[in-house]
């Protein structure tokens, strides 16, 4: 049986734009809350990088796609900055300047034969309305945001018909990522349950409304928001690890999952709120349960699973809170890691994507994996990455498992990244890139160089996927 994919499947790379472009002043863009992040470093980082820098794709990008073509792309993701639109997220009309950059490069892509998948938000919201509106926790943010999309999808609608509401929404409640996913703090005095739905409901309100809005404006739009998959197992066998992992994985999974599909909380969602006495009301589930209907896709990424341990038994609301809020998560011991300790689990990935589709029932768009790669001392060394290789070659085996054996429906996989881009922590030494990228010249430019990755990829997505050598 060959276990090949489809000739319409969607084969590329993803990027978010904050990470590659550079020119954070160019074109009257404003701001947002990348450019000003305060990082603190993850565990195994070694630099912070120059967000004005990046990989200068904001003037190397027709270089950059030109590359992709060479690899047969079919779909490329990528982020229309929100504050190179909307500079401080409150003007009445969209920066004539922030557009035509994005014009430009679609009419490129499409040239080209990619077909454009484009996120609306990817950790660039207007630094203007984190400061003053503490971001997604104001309801104000809700309403600036969707003008946004309703001006951006207008501008674009002929060229674009894929859109990613929401980057990784299901990070957004936790204090870790809400900073730079929702442009929030929590405010002194709030409860962690209460920031955690207030940030859930207001950001899933947000996609929702805006997915309502894109399908008005193109019925034929494929519009979704988006999650990532993360899930945690039991560290060991034992009952009180399970049920841990048990608990993190609806919070961070299944909530959303359910969501997504119907529009509807889950039971264990709404006794979770009512043991935490905080108040939802039934009657603002209009847009969600409408967002759910109209949406035919679910775009996820997944870079990891992890483990969890917890040493006594789950016995009240404030126990469930504090496997949610306060215990660690941990790479899982019996698999290898990257540097940075993130698990690699391809195996994982599999079983990840058949439980998400069973659940949802929407086919699935893996719009962002990849393994993050020490810069190596030589360039050489640097385009031989052959552990890049085996990474991709692994999951893309297992995603076609799934789809083959399991009847898991998969309409395309976009590695992260074709160029190497800098981190959501701002590091450039984590490379990602099937494209490397050199340092800047004097000029300003950065070289891009072609990696044993490139030339294996452009021969996977040729050939319809990889070998099974075990078959
Ligand atoms: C995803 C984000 O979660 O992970 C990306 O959507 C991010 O923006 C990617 O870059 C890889 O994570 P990191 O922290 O290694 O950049």
């Amino acid at each position: 049986m060959s276990l090949k994919m489809k000739s319409t499947f969607l084969w590329g790379g993803a990027v978010s734009n904050v990470q590659a472009e550079g020119s954070i002043a160019a074109g009257g863009k404003g701001l947002n809350v990348y450019d000003t992040l305060d990082v603190v470093p993850e565990r195994g980082q070694r630099s912070i990088g120059d967000v004005n820098l990046a990989s200068n794709h904001y003037r190397q990008y027709s270089e950059d796609i030109a590359l992709m073509k060479e690899m047969g792309f079919k779909a490329y993701r990528f982020s229309i900055v929100w504050s190179r639109i909307h500079p401080n997220g409150e003007e009445e009309t969209p920066n004539k300047e922030g557009l035509a950059y994005y014009d430009k490069m679609v009419d490129e892509l499409i040239a080209a034969g990619i077909e454009p998948v484009a996120s609306l938000v990817h950790f660039d919201m207007p630094d203007h309305l984190a400061k003053a509106y503490n971001g997604f926790l104001n309801k104000k943010t809700i309403d600036l945001y969707v003008r946004h999309v309703e001006q951006v999808v207008e501008h674009f609608k002929n060229k674009i018909t894929w859109w990613i509401t929401y980057n990784e929404l299901n990070t957004a409640p936790f204090e870790s990522m809400s900073g730079l996913v929702a442009g929030v703090h929590r405010p002194e005095g709030m409860s962690k349950p209460q920031f955690f739905h207030d940030i859930f409901y207001n950001t899933m309100l947000a996609s929702s409304r805006a997915t309502n809005i894109i399908k008005r404006i193109n019925p034929n739009a494929h519009v979704s928001g988006m999650m990532t998959l993360n899930r945690v197992f039991a560290e060991r066998n034992d009952s009180n690890d399970r049920l841990a992992a048990f608990i993190v994985n609806e919070f961070t999974h299944d909530l959303y999952a359910d969501v997504f599909a119907t529009g509807q909380y889950p039971d264990f969602y709404k006794r979770w709120l009512d043991l935490n006495g905080i108040d939802w009301c039934a009657d603002d589930m209009a847009e969600l349960v409408k967002a759910s209907v109209s949406s035919d896709y679910l775009p996820v990424s997944l870079y990891q699973t992890r483990v969890i341990r917890f040493d006594r038994s789950i016995a009240s609301v404030g126990d469930i809170n504090e496997v949610l809020f306060e215990v660690p998560t941990q790479p899982n011991p019996a698999l290898s890691a990257s540097h940075w300790g993130w698990t690699i689990d391809p195996v994982g990935f599999r079983q990840e994507l058949g439980m998400l589709y069973q659940r949802v029932g929407k086919p699935l768009f893996i719009v962002e994996n990849g393994i993050g790669l020490e810069e190596r001392n030589s360039l050489e060394e640097n385009l031989e990455n052959q552990e890049r290789i085996n990474y991709h070659n692994t999951y893309i085996l297992n995603m076609q498992r799934a789809v083959h054996l399991d009847g898991t429906d998969i309409i395309g996989y976009l590695v992260w990244s074709p160029i190497d881009i800098l981190s959501s922590h701002k590091e450039m030494g984590k490379r990602y890139g099937f494209i490397f990228v050199g340092p800047a010249q004097d000029d300003g430019s950065m070289p891009r160089y072609r990696t044993a990755a490139l030339d294996w990829y452009r021969d996977v997505i040729a050939a319809g996927g990889v070998d099974d050598d075990e078959e």
